[in-house]
């Protein structure tokens, strides 16, 4: 990512793509003192932009640190990245992370806030009615007196990361997590929803993980197309009950999903098909 043309916002100056550097002895890196945002844009708009850069400033508060800009100069500062770059469609990533210091304290240490935007495609790319194939993941989502789990905070993806990289090395899409209790939780980078037997809506209640801004989006367009939505714990063998699944997320957008754990397996149809085109039409896209 750092061979390329364009600029990224750096503490307020646009500075040439590759000449955004940060130095070895970063808290951020060492301590993963640091907090980021995905988002996307959709022909010039960034789908709730202002909600994201409230998550960010508030994941770092979570992280003991204050972003020293405010939602309307983040705002500002995303529409000039996407400016600089001449994007209309595409991804950015604000994020923020204790600087140039050695130690664990963190007060005192400098804050920087970055934000980059580029083209990205569909996360997990190919056909989405194909639906993906999920594994379980080793480790389980934490216990929120174990870790920060309301913030999005870097220090959290190590757990993701370990689990997408064996899921893809196995061949399969992704990994659906369990959290700290055994109850199923989320994928590795987005939320899950299941269509059950009963033809409601079923959820993980966001007790210990992220609450999406893309599963808050779809909650709500379920519920104004008449789909009543159950947020609840949800065990692992319920699956047998489960019709159609799909995952959200807002790089992730809403993807069907086909089997889990090799013995669940769900056709995606015109349930994930509504779904898709709902939140299409509610980002902007169609
Ligand atoms: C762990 C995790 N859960 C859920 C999500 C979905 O969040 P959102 O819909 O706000 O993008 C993400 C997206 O980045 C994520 O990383």
């Amino acid at each position: 990512m750092d061979n390329r043309d364009g600029y990224i916002w750096v503490n307020g100056e646009m500075v040439n793509w590759r000449d955004a550097k940060v130095h070895p002895l970063t808290h951020g890196l060492h301590y993963a003192s640091s907090v980021f945002e995905g988002e996307r844009a959709y022909n010039g708009k960034i789908f709730k932009s202002k909600e994201h850069s409230q998550r960010l400033l508030d994941s770092a508060k979570i992280l003991d640190f204050d972003i020293p800009y405010s939602i309307d100069e983040l705002e500002k500062a995303k529409y000039e990245v996407m400016k600089a770059n001449n994007l209309k469609n595409c991804y950015i990533r604000p994020f923020a992370f204790l600087g140039c210091e050695m130690g664990l304290q963190g007060t005192g240490v400098p804050v920087n806030t970055v934000i980059s935007a580029w083209e990205w495609g569909a996360y997990f790319g190919g056909d989405k009615m194909k639906g993906l194939n999920f594994n379980i993941a080793e480790y389980r989502r934490p216990d929120p007196k174990t870790a920060p789990s309301k913030a999005k905070a870097a220090g959290l993806y190590m757990i993701c990361t370990i689990s997408k990289n064996k899921a893809t090395s196995e061949g399969y899409d992704d990994s659906l997590m369990l959290d700290y209790r055994g109850y199923i939780s989320e994928a590795t980078a987005a939320n899950i929803f299941f269509f059950m037997k009963d033809g409601k809506l079923h959820t993980p209640k966001p007790d210990c993980f992220l609450n999406g801004i893309t599963r808050q989006t779809v909650i709500q367009l379920a519920k104004k197309v008449g789909i009543d939505v159950v947020e609840r714990h949800i065990e692992l063998d319920e699956l047998k009950n489960v019709v159609e699944c799909f995952v959200t997320g807002t790089a992730a957008e809403v993807m069907p999903v086909r089997q889990i754990d090799n013995k669940y397996k769900f056709t995606p149809g015109k349930l994930c098909e509504k779904m898709i085109n709902e939140y299409d039409k509610a980002v902007g896209k169609i």
